[in-house]
């Protein structure tokens, strides 16, 4: 065979091969980069979905990522973390889980601020949230279980609730300025179809239609106790309203006007009206709110301060003040009434752990 005829019978093949090459090379870069995605997508995959999947839940989202080495660091056993940032706590891990400096150690661990609530045999990670200044919402009750929802919880930017069931007094306390006023309008608001209000400003209204209102408060409530009314326990239906007394700038009832015997008289027959509400009120469905700039003996007597369920207190500049609402100093982790801002509250229901709220500000 001659070499020209040998060279016909391949140029197809060539032709064939270099169409290949040119094949090759026109997806190479395709190639590659389909391979570097596939790496990529390897190594970001399991934090891309993580990202999705607890959304601004950072703290959530790390906990996750970094479950082996927190188990490695602090003995915790982390087997995986819900949507929601809760995650099972192990057999016997609970006070591992309580231990005071724990959050911040985690916090410090991850790189990210990180909000522990142990409960009932879950722990929640969040991350902490930056409220604005003010929140609008609608304040609620629930007359079934008793509880008002009247903002959101500082930390967690959930809806807050406060249980109010089998309770006759809450004291609610902070400077001036802090929202008390504010704050009495969203409760007031939230009761206001299912409750029997009356309202006194003690800077605003008189001693008189006050004693007379608290002496009518009262024969109700000794009417209903006197037919054996157990108020909570009764269904919604056969339920009468509720009776509320809500009491802004309390400390002028309960101090004499002058030091005259007959004003320190006075002022003792009032404030043992308002303890009589409160000490027999539970069960009659009565339900006192008093509001003060300070709750110090000798502005609200501690024996009232102690038969309220419910404490509230806002911003206060010294941490004795804090601790005189409460009835305890806040222990570690526990929310500070010195770091309030406007509208912010440090809330006891005796139900639940201390927590921060923020009040609703109305709907304009
Ligand atoms: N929940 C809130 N959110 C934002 N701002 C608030 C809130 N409550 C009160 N404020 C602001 O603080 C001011 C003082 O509130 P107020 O209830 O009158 O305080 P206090 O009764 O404790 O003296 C209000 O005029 C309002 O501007
Ligand atoms: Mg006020």
């Amino acid at each position: 065979m001659s070499s020209s005829s040998r060279e016909d019978l391949l140029s197809p093949l060539n032709d064939a091969a270099e169409v290949l090459q040119e094949k090759f090379i026109d997806l190479l870069p395709w190639a590659i980069a389909l391979i570097v995605t596939a790496i990529v997508l390897q190594a970001l995959g399991p934090w891309l979905w993580r990202k999705a999947w607890y959304r601004d839940n950072t703290a959530a989202r790390r906990v996750q990522g970094a479950r082996k080495a927190i188990g490695d660091a602090f003995g915790l056993t982390v087997s995986r973390v819900r949507r929601d940032g809760s995650i099972r706590i192990a057999p016997g891990e609970t006070a591992k889980w309580l231990r005071p400096g724990i959050e911040d150690e985690l916090a410090h661990f991850l790189h990210t601020p990180i909000h522990l609530t142990v409960r009932e045999g879950l722990v929640t990670v969040k991350s902490p949230v930056n409220l604005p200044a003010s929140i609008q919402g609608r304040p609620r009750f629930s007359p079934l279980s008793g509880t008002l929802v009247i903002g959101v919880d500082t930390t967690t930017a959930d809806r807050a609730e406060i249980s109010i069931r089998e309770k006759s007094g809450v004291v609610l306390a902070g400077k001036p300025g802090s929202g008390k006023t504010f704050a009495l309008k969203a409760i007031k608001y939230a009761l206001r179809e299912k409750s029997f209000i009356r309202t006194f400003d003690g800077k605003r209204d008189d001693a008189e239609s006050f004693k007379k209102t608290v002496r009518k408060v009262q024969h109700h409530m000794e009417t209903r106790l006197s037919s054996g009314m157990d108020y909570w326990s009764m269904n919604e239906e056969s339920r009468p309203k509720l009776l509320v007394l809500i009491l802004d700038e309390v400390q002028t009832w309960f101090n004499p006007a002058s030091r005259s015997k007959s004003d320190k008289e006075a002022a003792a027959e009032r404030e043992s009206l308002i303890r009589d509400l409160i000490q027999r009120g539970r069960s009659a469905g009565v339900l006192v709110i008093l509001a003060s700039q300070r709750i110090t003996a000798d502005i609200i007597p501690t024996g009232i301060r102690d038969l309220c369920g419910v404490k509230v207190v806002g911003r206060v500049t010294r941490p004795e003040d804090g601790e005189l609402v409460l009835g305890m100093r806040p222990g570690e982790g526990d929310p500070d009434p010195m770091k309030a801002n406007r509208g912010q509250f440090v809330v006891d229901d005796e139900e639940r752990p201390l927590r921060m709220i923020q009040v609703y500000m109305p709907r304009a």
